[in-house]
C-alpha cells in the first residue's frame, strides 16, 4: 500500500486516477481548489481506502507550502506524487493572446508543479525511495497554432521530468512523464471559459480518450516492480495521429 498525493483530483484525469488507485488499496491525498468537490470525492473514495484532502491553488507558493506542511505525521511520507493539476486557457494567436491566460498556464502548469515537487521530493530523497509522475501532453511533442503558451508549458514539464530523473535516480526515485492526447474531460470547457458548445466540438466525430484510460496508464506505471521505471508514456486516441491531426467521421 502506497501513500499517493494527486494534484487536480477534483476532475478529469486526476479524479479518475484517484478513484482507481484508491480502489487498488492505496492511501490517497487528493488536492484541488474546489472545496465542495474535494469533500464529495473524499467521501466517495473513503469507501475504499483512507483519504486526506488538501485545498490549495498550485499557483500560490504560500498556499502550497502551508497545505503540504499541514499534513499530519502519518500522511507526510508520500511515496508517489502525481503532478496532474493544470489546464489550457484560451486558443489564440500569440499576437492576440490574453496575458492573464498566459499567467494562469505558466504559473499553474509549470511553477505550480515545481512548488509542489519542492515540498515533496526532500522526504523522498531522505527515504531513498519514491515516484514522481508528471502529466505533460502531446502538446509538448508538436507545437500547434493558437496554443503556443500551453505547448510551451507542457514542453517545460517534459524538460523538468528529464531533469528530475537525472537528479533523483541516485536516490532510487522514479520519474515518469505522461503525454496524453485528446481526453474528454473539463479541459476544453476550461480552455473555452465555459462555452460548452465550443468545447463539445473538440470531441466530435471520433472516440476521444476517457479520463479512465489515462488513469489506467498512470496505475500501470505506479504499479511497476521496484526495479522498473516507465520513464515516458504517450497515449493517443486511435483516431489521433498527432496533436493537430484527428480523423473525424
Ligand atoms: N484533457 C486533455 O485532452 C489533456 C491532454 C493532455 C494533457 N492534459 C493534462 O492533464 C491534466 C489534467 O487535465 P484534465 O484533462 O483532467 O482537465 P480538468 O478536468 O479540467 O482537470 C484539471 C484539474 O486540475 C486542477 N487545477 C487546475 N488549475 C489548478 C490550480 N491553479 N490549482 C490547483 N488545482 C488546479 C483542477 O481542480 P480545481 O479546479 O478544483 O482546482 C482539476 O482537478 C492537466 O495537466 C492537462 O494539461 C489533458
Amino acid at each position: 500500500m502506497k501513500t499517493i498525493l494527486i494534484t487536480g483530483a477534483t476532475s478529469g484525469i486526476g479524479k479518475s486516477t484517484a478513484e482507481l488507485l484508491a480502489k487498488q488499496g492505496n492511501r490517497i491525498i487528493i488536492c484541488g481548489r474546489r472545496t465542495e468537490i474535494l469533500e464529495s470525492v473524499q467521501s466517495e473514495l473513503s469507501k475504499f481506502t483512507e483519504v486526506f484532502s488538501l485545498n490549495f491553488d498550485v499557483r500560490n507558493l504560500q498556499e502550497v507550502e502551508t497545505a503540504i506542511a499541514s499534513l499530519p505525521e502519518n500522511w507526510k511520507s508520500v511515496d508517489v506524487l502525481i503532478n496532474n493539476a493544470g489546464n489550457a486557457h484560451g486558443l489564440d494567436p500569440l499576437s492576440a493572446g490574453k496575458t492573464d491566460d498566459w499567467d494562469s498556464m505558466i504559473d499553474g502548469n509549470v511553477k505550480g508543479l515545481l512548488y509542489v515537487s519542492k515540498m515533496i521530493i526532500p522526504g523522498m530523497k531522505e527515504r531513498k525511495s519514491g515516484h514522481v509522475v508528471n502529466i505533460s501532453s502531446v502538446a509538448a511533442r508538436q507545437t500547434y497554432a493558437n496554443g503556443i503558451v500551453y505547448c510551451a508549458t507542457k514542453k517545460a514539464v517534459d524538460v523538468i521530468s528529464e531533469g528530475m530523473r537525472i537528479e533523483l535516480t541516485e536516490f532510487g526515485i522514479k520519474v515518469t512523464n505522461i503525454q496524453p492526447g485528446a481526453v474528454e474531460t473539463d479541459f476544453s470547457m476550461v480552455r473555452f471559459k465555459g462555452d460548452s458548445e465550443r468545447a463539445a466540438t473538440v470531441y466530435e466525430g471520433y472516440e476521444p480518450l476517457r479520463a479512465e484510460d489515462i488513469a489506467d496508464s498512470i496505475a500501470y506505471c505506479v504499479n511497476a516492480p521496484k526495479h522498473v521505471c516507465i520513464s515516458d508514456m504517450t497515449i493517443y486516441p486511435t483516431a489521433q495521429a498527432e496533436p493537430r491531426t484527428i480523423y473525424r467521421k
